[in-house]
């Protein structure tokens, strides 16, 4: 995959280079250094604006820029590979595009009647979008952008790093086939420098993209929908994911093993050595050490290992995510010439089958959430602010753990994860020792193994095998290579059957179960030393904000009772893994409901999950607030539904819950006591409410009887206005970040509409774009990027991204029978 500048012919080992890394006194050795303002010891740029997009063709070369149109297509550089690859193609008609991309959001839905016949499950399970192999005009995508290098970058290793493509992309630098990726999920690395214009002829960059044929069974998108980075180093330098850093506590401190690869891409020899210093938070440097000079070959590489050790460290956790900078700079003859900086972490951690999960020496219960990467409006490119946003939205519920499902997470995902303090299981999208399975592992583990949010690594989720001894030695090859890649993590597997076999859970360090959570003790009793999580948990189903079953208009009522045969509610597992300390914890299918697998209706027009905790959108279902009564028993709160606004109902009796943490919880309609019932722990309450309009109230009694937390839902009269919220009211300048916009319908007194429907438009003035809209339906078919939309269940949500500059922003909301309603934003300077 990699093409270095000359061929490595040789790993040279930096022989008494090593300096001991100093226990440094209890007085920071100095502040970080501000960078100076010498040569630059590397560039890494990251590649978001200036791309163009266009639609190619999977199976015409005509219409896919000449792709495959020689048969000779690959013999040379060239007019041959594609006509796009030429310095002159004209592409001012190509879209112009930023990265992330998913091109898939952007694709008509293909309806039952576009759909070949037999392949209606397909189409379901990948949310309807007209792509695949029977698309092949909306399957293959080109993009362009030229490449921001200069003199200053001529002779330099450069390189690409691609943290995402789907799928199957092919990277062509100046007509030169450099690289490329089969996987759309793991990340990849391509060598340019040997492809680079030797004059100041622009570097041109094509990539092509097959989204033809698709790895899961989930809606996967399509493009380059994570970051894509430039890298200009100098020629002895860090090559991609060369520091592995592992800092364990000591006492009260900490002790850091580094090892780092050091390439030397030049023509002739070096002398080289190695500088390592520890920045915590605050700008101190705890710890630092340097190699002694020694000779590195011309085209050798060599990896280098060196010991830390700083005396006073802040362990990292969820409720504390302290994290600590490693520089590593590369010196050549006592020259800095390059230098990366890796973020970690100290903490200690291992599974055990007796006390579950154990984090710096505590048993910590994993309450945990599955999802895939994929958001209203955006599909699967979502900005890092988003990212965050999402990820705050599951702090917010109590979650401390997210499973990657079922491919390993984004960079940008890991880094909030790391600064929030959200624990991650990193999963491996192929369950198989090919070459292609172990690179994809291979690829996973090393760029993500410095991030200490990473708690395990999965290596394979329901494989038809598991239960079998070919399963068990393709897992052991894997678990293998993951223990020699990273010894201080754990493995597991998610399994939906074969537990007790001899497959796949005899190899594995912890063993997963998707679902079936009432069989784990089970298998505690007859394994109580084999370390036990759920994988899978709940796939209780519902539609957000609606309480009755409507199958014709596939509509899941959103009390916690509803789930296919394999899976259970809210209460059908929690109790279990809360009980059970050899239970390390369980992980929901999911936190936010996705694109594809419309359970349980997989038909059109259904074409996102109703799986979620959460709505695509991210607005709570009623069963967050269950999650978030025992996830977080230190908040007293409690959650009543459903809501109250059913004209015509008068008199008829209303299934009411609540949900929270209280002792006890008493249930008042307009004034009148309907009772006291105590909260069964782990449980929730019901009531049968006769309705009468007007304002039904939960209040929250602890054991003393006094009012600790209160929830109330008031009957609405028509739709009038839009109360909109901001996730924040600035977004830096760059093009980046992102506000997530909660639109509101309200009647005349300004009381949430629970069941409105108004077709919303959303008008943006100022320096941001809309990247686009949702509403959490999941039989909604408005396109992704819709500025109009219908609110669904009284809510939609509007995406606004930061351009480049900055200034005021006003978001203008209008829709039928509702007041407009606006709001300001502002695009402050980085
Ligand atoms: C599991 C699978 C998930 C999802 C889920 C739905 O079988 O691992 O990807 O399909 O079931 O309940």
């Amino acid at each position: 995959m990699s093409t270095p500048l000359l061929p490595l012919r040789r790993r040279a080992v930096l022989a008494g280079s090593l300096a001991a890394g100093a226990a440094m006194g209890a007085a920071p050795l100095a502040r970080a250094a501000l960078p100076s303002a010498g040569p630059v010891l590397r560039r890494a740029t990251r590649l978001a604006e200036g791309w163009r997009f266009h639609l190619g063709h999977a199976s015409d070369p005509a219409r896919d820029f000449g792709f495959g149109a020689w048969q000779r297509s690959f013999a040379k550089p060239g007019a041959e590979l594609t006509s796009a690859a030429a310095a002159d193609f004209d592409d001012s008609g190509w879209e112009a595009v930023s990265v992330p991309h998913d091109w898939a959001a952007g694709l008509p839905y293909a309806p039952p009647a576009q759909v070949p016949k037999g392949k209606e499950d397909f189409a379901a399970a990948h949310g309807f979008r007209a792509i695949g192999r029977d698309f092949p005009g909306h399957s293959v995508g080109w993009y362009r952008l030229k490449l921001p290098l200069g003199k200053a970058d001529r002779g330099r290793a450069v390189w690409l790093e691609f943290d995402g493509v789907f799928r199957a992309s092919m990277v062509i630098v100046n007509g030169y086939h450099a690289g490329g990726s089969t996987s759309g999920y793991a990340p990849f690395r391509v060598d340019i420098a040997d492809f680079l214009n030797d004059d100041d002829t622009p570097n041109q960059l094509v990539v092509r993209v097959d989204a033809s044929l698709g790895e899961g069974w989930f809606y996967e998108g399509a493009g380059i929908y994570r970051h894509v980075t430039l890298v200009s180093a100098a020629a002895q330098h860090v090559p991609q994911w060369g520091v592995c850093v592992r800092a364990s506590p000591r006492g009260t401190g900490a002790e850091v093993a580094v090892a780092t690869d050091i390439t030397n891409a030049a023509a002739h020899p070096a002398m080289v050595a190695l500088r390592q210093r520890v920045i915590a938070a605050d700008g101190q440097v705890v710890a630092e050490s340097e190699s002694a000079p020694a000779p590195l070959a011309a085209g050798a590489a060599t990896t280098l290992a060196q010991a830390l050790a700083f005396p006073a460290a802040r362990l990292w956790s969820p409720e504390d995510p302290a994290l600590y900078r490693l520089e590593t700079t590369v010196l050549t003859d006592g020259t800095p010439v390059d230098r990366v900086e890796t973020r970690f972490g100290v903490r200690s951690l291992r599974f055990s089958g007796r006390e579950g999960f154990v984090l710096n020496g505590r048993p910590v219960k994993l309450k945990g959430v599955c999802n895939h990467q994929d958001h209203a409006g955006v599909g699967t490119a979502i900005p890092d602010a988003l990212h965050a946003w999402r990820l705050g939205v599951m702090r917010e519920m109590g979650a401390n753990a997210w499973r990657s499902a079922h491919n390993p997470p984004a960079e940008a995902l890991l880094d909030l994860c790391d600064a929030q303090g959200m624990m991650m299981i990193a999963e491996t999208r192929l369950n198989t020792t090919s070459p292609e399975g172990m690179d994809e592992l291979d690829r996973m583990i090393l760029s993500a193994r410095n991030h200490p949010s990473v708690i395990l690594w999965s290596v394979g989720n329901e494989e038809g095998h598991q239960g079998t001894p070919r399963g068990a030695r393709l897992s052991a090859g894997l678990v293998a290579r993951a223990r020699a890649l990273d010894p201080t993590r754990q493995t597991t597997q998610a399994m939906d059957s074969g537990w007790y076999e001899e497959g796949a859970a005899r190899v594995v360090d912890v063993v997963g179960f998707n679902y079936r959570t009432d069989q784990i003790p089970a298998f505690k009793a007859k394994y109580p030393d084999v370390p036990v999580i759920g994988t899978e948990t709940a796939s209780t189903v519902a539609t957000r904000g609606a309480y009755a079953n409507d199958p014709a208009a596939h509509v899941v009522r959103a009390y916690d009772t509803e789930h296919p045969w394999w899976a259970a509610n809210a209460e059908g597992w929690w109790p279990i893994v809360a009980a059970n300390p050899g239970i390390a914890g369980g992980f929901i299918w999911t936190g936010f409901d996705y694109r594809g697998e419309p359970t349980p209706y997989p038909a059109w027009p259904s074409v996102s999950s109703y799986f979620g905790v959460v709505d695509i959108c991210g607005f709570p279902k009623d069963n967050y607030h269950y999650y978030r009564a025992w996830w977080r028993p230190d908040l007293p709160q409690v959650h009543l539904l459903p809501h109250w606004t059913w004209p015509g109902r008068e008199g008829q009796p209303i299934e009411v819950w609540a949900h929270g943490n209280c002792a006890a919880v008493e249930l008042v309609l307009n004034g009148r006591g309907l009772g006291r019932q105590a909260m069964p722990a782990n449980g929730h309450l019901v009531w049968q409410v006769p309705y009468a309009a007007g304002v039904l109230e939960a209040r929250g009694l602890d054991a003393a009887g006094r009012l600790v937390a209160q929830d109330s839902r008031a009957t609405a009269g028509a739709p009038a206005g839009v109360r909109l919220l901001a996730s924040k009211p600035r977004l830096a300048a760059d093009g980046a970040d992102v506000a997530v916009i909660r639109a509101e319908i309200c009647d005349a007194a300004g009381r949430p509409v629970p069941t409105a429907r108004t077709r919303l438009d959303f008008a943006l003035e100022g320096p941001a774009r809309l990247l686009g809209t949702g509403n959490g339906n999941p039989t909604d078919t408005t396109p992704d990027h819709a500025a109009s939309r219908p609110a669904f269940n009284g809510l939609a949500q509007a995406i606004v991204q930061s351009t480049g500059a900055t200034g005021a922003i006003q978001l203008a909301v209008s829709g039928e029978g509702v007041a407009p309603a606006r709001l300001s934003l502002f695009a402050h300077a980085l």
